[in-house]
Order: C-alpha cells, then structure tokens, then sequence
C-alpha cells in the first residue's frame, strides 16, 4: 500500500485534505494524525474491521485496548452506557486536552475497540486538525499512539512514516506534538477515580474537581506482581534497543557514577548514549550525548524524551544512561515513561 503523507497547517487547514482523511475512516481504512500528545493511528471506532486493522498495523496485541477519540461532547451519550457525573465535570475543565476516561461502553461500540472489555476510553483532543478530522470522520475515532507496537510514541510525521509507511493509507502531518507524552488516563468505573497512566493533567488536578483521586499502585514499580489497571501499561513499551539506566541522586555523584559506567562501555566497545540536562551534558564522555533541555523546564524533558530514545535507535547506542526527572506533577508522567523505557532499572547513588 503507498502511504499518502501530507501537510496540514494548523493556522490553514486545508478542509478538502480534511475531507479526505475523513472518507477513508468512514471507509474502513486507517489515517495517523497529529493530537497534542503524540500522533494517533486512527480507525473508525464503530467498525470492528477497523479495529482489527489498527491492532495488525500496529503489531498490537489485540486485549490492549484503544483510546476512542470525540470532537464535540454530544457525542459522549452514545457511546457509554451512561455519562457519570465526574466525566461532565473533568470534561468542563479539561477538554478539549490532553486527558482520556474511562466509562462503561455502549453497544455502539464494539469489544475489537475495547480489547474485550466492556469499557470504553474516550478523549477529546484539543489540536484543531484532529478535531476537524474527527468531525469529517463521523465522530468517532479509534486512536492508540502511531507507533509500531514497543516501539516510542511519534512525536512527529517523520516517525510515523517511519514506523507505519505503507501500511497504512495516509498520514496527516502537523509538525512536532506540542507535549511529547501520552494522554493522562483516569478510571471512573472505580470509586474513587484512579489514575491509569499520569500525563500533563496531573493527580493534583484532577483532584481539585473531584476530590479525591487514586494512583494505580503499579505505576511506579515492576513488583508486587499486581496487573497495572490499564491493559497497555503492562507491555514493556517505549523500550530503546540499547540497555537504559537512570541513576538517581545528588548531582556529583550521579555524574561519577555515569561516567564511570560510559568508560567501561567504551572499553567493551559498546556504542554509549547519556540522557542529561543542559546544566550538565558538558561534563559526560558518551557517543551521543543528549540534552533534554534546562532540568527545571520538565514540560521540555517531556516533549523530546520520546525522540531522544528513537535518536539513540537511529544511532545503534547499546549502553545508555539517564539522569533521573523525580518531583510532583508532569515529573511523574515523565518517570512513568523513563521507567518503563529502562525495564525498571534504577540506581540509587
Ligand atoms: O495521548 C494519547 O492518549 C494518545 C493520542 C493518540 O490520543 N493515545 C494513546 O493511545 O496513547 P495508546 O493506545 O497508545 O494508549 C492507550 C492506553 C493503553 O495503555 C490502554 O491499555 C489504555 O489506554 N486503555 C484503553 N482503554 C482502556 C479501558 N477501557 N480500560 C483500561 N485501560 C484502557
Ligand atoms: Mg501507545
């Protein structure tokens, strides 16, 4: 299949382009999109044939559950069995925007969407292209990230089409993904509301409109041996080819440690990558070094994260090390991703 791959600009977007992409959803077929977050591989949610396509697009597998993506809340009633209170609330305050729900499904959409469940995740994005293309799509778009299956999330077309060129129809391109992580996930079918998957409208956030509101226990940690509440976080996504540590501690001690472990992976002639911050990349040795940019700018860790761990892909980097990002709200998104990135690896120094 040839991917169409085309530009969209956020200040003019082309409508008749929009009315393309959209034909091909009510047409069965696939189109990525830009969202704030990161790019969607988006199907028509009510088909299950759709459905069945992302999850082969992908190479997902199919009990992970898609997001459904709506453009306007008149569309909410008819896809959950009922609209709970906190939804409408979470809704005034942070949609269109970077938070999905979890609600109980309707019969219009079917268990390919929800992997089985009888659950349904719902998001409104506010990126102005994605809400177009959802209207011209019938309303309803079935999205997980663009990515090949354990693979980053694409914070641009480029790694879309590198993931995803030609097996799909068409990707619409609107330049980088303003935020650079997923979408904060919260569960209302449990009380009270637990967050899934924390994302740029933190625990705090929402529990400034609902009150209170849990953490999945299983976010932060790999022990227990509890299942994490949101099928997809069990799946070692985000992973880079090379081996990733974070070193967590006192600045000095981390950069002692770090160099240490990059010198003796240049004696193993292994290929080394550093994830740091500007204040202090210029003190590591490694093949490819990478800033995130100043370490008190976390919404700037947050936005090259994902194209950092693809670079070191693109690169062939087999040792890597990360300085840790711990703190409160879009820290802990953040650390979620890291790591999950680094199978756990943490070392305290
Ligand atoms: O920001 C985002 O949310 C992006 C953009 C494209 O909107 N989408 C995204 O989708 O990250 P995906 O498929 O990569 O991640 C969806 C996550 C998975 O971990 C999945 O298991 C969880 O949401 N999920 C979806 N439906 C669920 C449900 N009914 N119950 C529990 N978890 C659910
Ligand atoms: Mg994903």
């Amino acid at each position: 299949m040839d991917t169409k791959v085309v530009r969209i600009d956020q200040q003019h977007i082309d409508r008749a382009l929009i009315r393309e992409a959209g034909g091909i959803i009510k047409a069965g077929g696939l189109v990525a999109f830009p969202t704030e977050t990161v790019y969607g591989l988006g199907g028509d949610a009510t088909n299950p044939a759709s459905s069945r396509k992302i999850y082969e697009a992908k190479g997902r597998p199919s009990d992970n559950p898609l997001i459904v993506h709506i453009a306007r809340m008149e569309s909410l009633p008819a896809i959950v069995r009922y609209v709970p209170e906190a939804a409408k609330k979470l809704a005034e305050a942070f949609w269109p925007g970077p938070l999905t729900m979890i609600m109980e499904k309707s019969e219009a959409i079917p268990k390919e969407t929800t992997g089985g469940l009888d659950t349904v995740a719902v998001r409104m994005p506010s990126h102005p292209a994605a809400l177009q293309f959802i209207d011209a799509s019938g309303g309803y778009v079935a999205a997980p990230s663009a990515n090949r299956s354990g693979r980053p999330s694409p914070t641009s077309a480029r790694y879309v089409e590198e993931d995803l060129g030609g097996r799909i129809e068409m990707i619409l391109d609107g330049g980088d993904a303003q935020l650079g992580l997923e979408s904060t996930i919260v569960d209302l079918t449990v009380e009270p509301p637990a967050v899934l998957r924390p994302g740029f409208i933190t625990r705090e956030a929402l529990g400034e409109v609902l009150g209170q509101v849990e953490q999945d226990v299983t976010l932060f940690s790999d022990d227990g041996g509890q299942a994490p509440r949101a099928p997809g976080m069990k799946y070692r996504h985000y992973a880079p080819n090379g081996v990733l540590t974070i070193v967590r501690g006192p600045a000095e001690e981390v950069a002692r440690y770090i160099n240490d472990g990059l010198a003796e992976g240049r004696i193993n002639n292994k290929k080394t990558g550093v994830i740091a911050t500007d204040e202090t990349i210029g003190g590591y040795k490694a093949d490819v070094p990478r800033s995130v940019g100043k370490r008190r700018d976390i919404n700037a860790v947050a936005k090259g994260l994902y194209r950092i761990l693809r670079e070191f892909d693109d690169e062939g980097v087999e040792l890597i090390y990360s300085e840790s990002f711990d703190g409160d709200g879009v820290s802990q998104a953040v650390m979620n991703r890291l790591l999950k990135a680094a199978g756990h690896r943490m070392i305290d120094v």
